[in-house]
């Protein structure tokens, strides 16, 4: 799947039943459509079949947020992605800052400049054992756009240095790429109402 490129990156915070909380980045990740607006993450299952603790709190509480990566967290982030012991609070080690979310449980990343606060809708298991396939489905219940990056009343991303995941251990800072404009081409609606979205 490393032909997939760039992947964004999820960088999801849950708390555990306790409400301890985890962090950890995630590159299977893309937003769905907007009614509702929805977000999915892959946490594949761990060599010995048994889940991720980003997966396993999900389920637990139903709720997780997805924190936007930038180029100047990602050192911060690749610390996160150790597998640590489920008590070891990530915020702490990675030196990240929890931010109290609106709606839900698990703490925003203050230094993340968009947060999507999350309610869990359908965790589909595709696979089983080790690398097994499973996708956690969320509805976004808020969402967080630093004023920096609001511009007449919608996203300006041109501030947002955002990372993605090439593939292994390459990565690639969304600031350094080159941005065009494609207007897509008018055509007349065709009768079996291709044209429209
Ligand atoms: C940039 C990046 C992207 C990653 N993407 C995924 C992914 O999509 N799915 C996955 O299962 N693990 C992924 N990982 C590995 C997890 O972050 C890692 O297994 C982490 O320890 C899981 O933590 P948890 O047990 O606290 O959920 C990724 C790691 C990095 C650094």
């Amino acid at each position: 799947m490393c032909a997939v490129q760039p992947r964004p990156i999820a960088f999801v915070s849950t708390v555990d039943s306790l409400g301890r909380a985890n962090l950890a980045p995630f590159s299977f990740f893309t937003a769905g459509g907007a009614n509702p607006p929805s977000v999915v993450y892959c946490p594949v299952l761990r060599p010995d079949g048994t889940p991720k603790d980003s997966l396993a709190n999900a389920e637990a509480t139903g709720e997780f947020v997805v924190n936007m990566v930038t180029g100047d967290m990602a050192e911060r982030m690749n610390i996160t992605a150790s597998e640590f012991a489920p008590d070891v609070d990530e915020f702490v080690v990675s030196g990240l800052t929890p931010l109290p979310s609106r709606i839900v449980r698990p703490p925003r990343i203050a230094e993340s400049p968009v947060h999507f606060e999350c309610r869990v809708s359908k965790v589909i298991r595709l696979g089983d054992g080790p690398s097994g396939t499973v996708y956690v489905i969320g509805v976004v219940e808020m969402m967080h756009i630093d004023i920096g990056l609001w511009k007449e009343g919608s996203f300006e991303p041109g501030d947002f240095r955002g990372l993605g995941r090439m593939g292994g251990r390459e990565y690639v800072d969304l600031a350094e790429m080159e941005i065009f404009e494609m207007a897509r081409p008018k055509v007349a609606p065709q009768s079996s109402g291709e044209g429209s979205e």
